[in-house]
């Protein structure tokens, strides 16, 4: 299993939801170049939310272009089928929503992690932190989502950063990383850090930028010092 966190800095995770599909190879090596941290995958199945995206053939073809660790945030609502192909396909970490899962949640977890994967969680705007709160001994991650879940480029619910400090404080002695997902930008990056999170995925920030060094080294800028 790749380590998470080598640098021990906060992460940078674009989201290829945001990258050119008919290029895909190069738009992956040129944040790769840039220096990003994890590719962010974000898997759609057109039913837990309004949009199809990328399923395991892809993940599959991405694996052998790139070192990086692959983040793979599935927003379907059938978790338990999806574990094994995805990490068969080569994904590094499996991230399933605690409102698809429900009351598998633990199991499923479990399976992720028994499958070679880090397992993460994650929680829907409008859903409390109590609900996934039975679950923080078993997770490497908790995405928090800052944005309703189905599209790239949408705006950052400003309550977000308020939950991710009410997450940080209930880490305790945990290791688990928290990573913020949607309208994540060089506007807000420097807040979310300050609130706790670790893991920023950006999608628009980095793939709607013609210059991809200058996008993350930005991100990295008004990210600041640990
Ligand atoms: C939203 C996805 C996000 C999104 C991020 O459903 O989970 O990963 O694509 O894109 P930006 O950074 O453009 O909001
Ligand atoms: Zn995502």
């Amino acid at each position: 299993m790749k380590q998470l966190n080598p640098k021990a800095q906060g992460i940078l995770a674009p989201s290829i939801l945001a990258a050119d599909f008919s290029r895909l190879n190069d738009e992956i090596r040129s944040v790769e170049a840039a220096g990003v941290d994890w590719l962010h995958i974000d898997v759609m199945d057109g039913h837990f939310v309004p949009n199809l995206t990328i399923g395991p053939p892809v993940v599959k073809a991405i694996r052998p272009v790139t070192k990086l660790p692959l983040d793979c945030h599935l927003m379907v609502s059938q978790p338990e089928k999806w574990i094994e192909p995805f990490a068969q396909s080569g994904a590094d970490i499996i991230t399933i929503h605690v409102e698809a899962a429900g009351s598998r949640l633990g199991e499923l977890l479990k399976k992720i992690r028994a499958a070679g994967c880090h397992p993460g969680v994650t929680l829907n705007p409008a859903t409390s932190l109590s609900e996934i709160e039975s679950v923080l001994d078993d997770v490497d991650l908790v995405l928090v989502m800052s944005v309703n879940p189905g599209f790239t480029g949408q705006k950052f619910i400003e309550t977000s950063t308020d939950k991710i400090a009410a997450l940080a404080k209930l880490r305790k002695n945990r290791s688990f990383l928290i990573e913020v997902d949607g309208g994540v930008g060089k506007n807000n990056i420097r807040s979310l850090r300050e609130a706790g999170a670790d893991v920023f995925v950006a999608g628009a920030a980095v793939f709607f930028s013609p210059d991809r060094n200058t996008a993350v080294n930005e991100l990295r800028k008004q990210m600041g010092p640990v």
